[in-house]
């Protein structure tokens, strides 16, 4: 991409921010949604579903893969599936665009089936390790065709005529990783069974109960759980509600806490245990944030949250953490810049293999921006002082969670924070520079 085609963003401090807003529905639910619809005999519908570029990717998928997808309103989705296994080989690759989780999903999704599919996606993608989801896939029938060094995209995926079901010890904890297996267990007869030492978010899990699935996850170790689905199960239709994404929530919510004088509620945000690791640190570093409405929406818990600006402290977040706030670590570091003392984010090596390389990508936008931080291993180490001078343009990388945690930095530094481009918030957060700015954020 040319400068000339960047599309820079800069935010100002300003007066309080205040309100009352809904973010858009969970990244992870709605791929799911998608990809669990379509593979169920039968009409699904969705509502909520996130319309951020990731998700359109995954539906455009789905239709070349031989499913019938309508959009009959914001957020709302019908989905005529296909049935497990019933997929047809695409006519020309599949293009992940930005988004692992859409590209790993597939992957396993296709990789019980008898179908041939070529799985592309973007510059940042392209890089993304696959080699995780490959191994285990293999393992149960599917075959590499071709691929870039190191299993990466782009990559010819054959599906297995006769996928075996296996039981699989994940080497990281990894809900894309879990899911792949699971999704590709679907079509193998008999029981596909996946361990994993770190509980990673449970949504597949969850969803696949919902269509009618047989899947059992027990307690495994001290952190970790046994997950195991019966094969071959005639999923039934379901209507899908997709709550607020709190990986969404987290900028306005990290915004409010800074931004002095601020009070906002975010409606309807999923408080899934698995995915709540930010709100247990804020609150540790003294946040105010109030669960109102807990209901539990279409199988996930899902509350509004009441947030008022307030004094942050440092504090140590242990590593046994990292899956349940793995998205939140860019804002979260912007948070702890903002605090009195030391913040230390241990066990983050899974940061260096997302959208970019995040541990580096969130120190130096925070260095830029005058704040000390040191990396210490995998650990971040985020000297907290207050109010940091801002002032510097920071390079995104194509990555949505820095472009929206350098913003959310500039709305509370001394100066100014510019960032070089904001064309990936689209894939995860439509409508947020618009939702921002109502609730009196200078973003412009
Ligand atoms: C996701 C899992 C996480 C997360 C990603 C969404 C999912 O990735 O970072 O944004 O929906 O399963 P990993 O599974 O690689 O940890």
């Amino acid at each position: 991409m040319t400068a000339a085609e960047l599309t820079p963003l800069a935010a100002r401090r300003g007066g309080p921010l205040q309100g009352r807003v809904r973010v858009p529905g969970d990244k992870s639910i709605s791929h799911r949604a998608l990809i669990l619809g379509a593979l169920t005999v039968g009409e699904t519908t969705v509502e909520g579903l996130l319309e951020g570029e990731d998700v359109l990717h995954t539906a455009d998928a789905m239709r070349a893969l031989g499913a019938r997808l309508t959009r009959g309103g914001d957020g709302i989705w019908r989905i005529h599936g296909v049935g497990v296994g019933g997929f047809v080989s695409p006519a020309a690759p599949l293009d992940f665009g930005n988004s692992g989780t859409g590209c790993r999903l597939v992957l396993g999704a296709v990789a019980g089936c008898p179908v041939t599919a070529v799985f592309d996606g973007d510059a940042s993608l392209r890089q993304r390790p696959m080699r995780r989801v490959l191994d285990p896939l293999e393992k149960m029938g599917a075959r590499v065709l071709e691929a870039a060094e190191g299993g990466r995209l782009p990559l010819t995926l054959q599906g297995a005529a006769d996928p075996i079901p296996i039981v699989y010890e994940s080497p990281v904890p990894s809900a894309q990783l879990k899911s792949a297996v699971l999704l590709a267990g679907l079509a193998a007869p008999g029981e596909t069974t996946v361990i994993e030492t770190q509980a990673s978010r449970d949504h597949t899990e969850r969803l696949l109960k919902h269509f009618g699935a047989k899947i059992i996850s027990r307690v495994y170790g001290e952190h970790g759980r046994r997950i195991t689905l019966q094969g071959q199960p005639e999923l039934e239709p379901a209507p899908v509600m997709v709550p607020a994404d709190p990986s969404s929530a987290a900028f306005p919510l990290v915004a409010a806490l800074i931004v002095p004088g601020s009070e906002l509620v975010l409606e309807a945000v999923m408080t899934n245990p698995l995915r709540t690791g930010l709100l247990t640190t804020l609150r540790e570093m003294g946040a105010s944030i109030e669960e109102l409405d807990k209901r539990d929406d279409g199988g996930e818990p899902v509350a509004s949250l009441r947030v008022s600006a307030g004094a942050l402290k440092g504090v140590e977040v242990p590593a046994e953490r990292a899956p349940s706030m793995i998205d939140e670590y860019p804002i979260l570091a912007v948070a702890a810049s903002f605090a009195e003392g030391v913040t230390r984010m241990k066990g983050l090596q899974e940061l260096r293999v997302k959208e970019s390389d995040r541990l580096a990508a969130t120190a130096d936008m925070l260095r830029a921006n005058g704040v000390h931080v040191d990396i210490d291993g995998d650990d971040m180490i985020v000297h907290g002082q207050g109010r940091p001078a801002g002032g510097a343009e920071v390079e995104t990388h194509m990555d949505h969670r820095i472009a929206m945690a350098a913003l959310v930095l500039g709305l509370a530094s001394e100066a100014p924070v510019r960032i070089d481009d904001s064309a990936f918030v689209a894939t995860s957060f439509p409508g947020f520079v618009e939702l921002m700015c109502s609730l009196g954020a200078d973003l412009a």
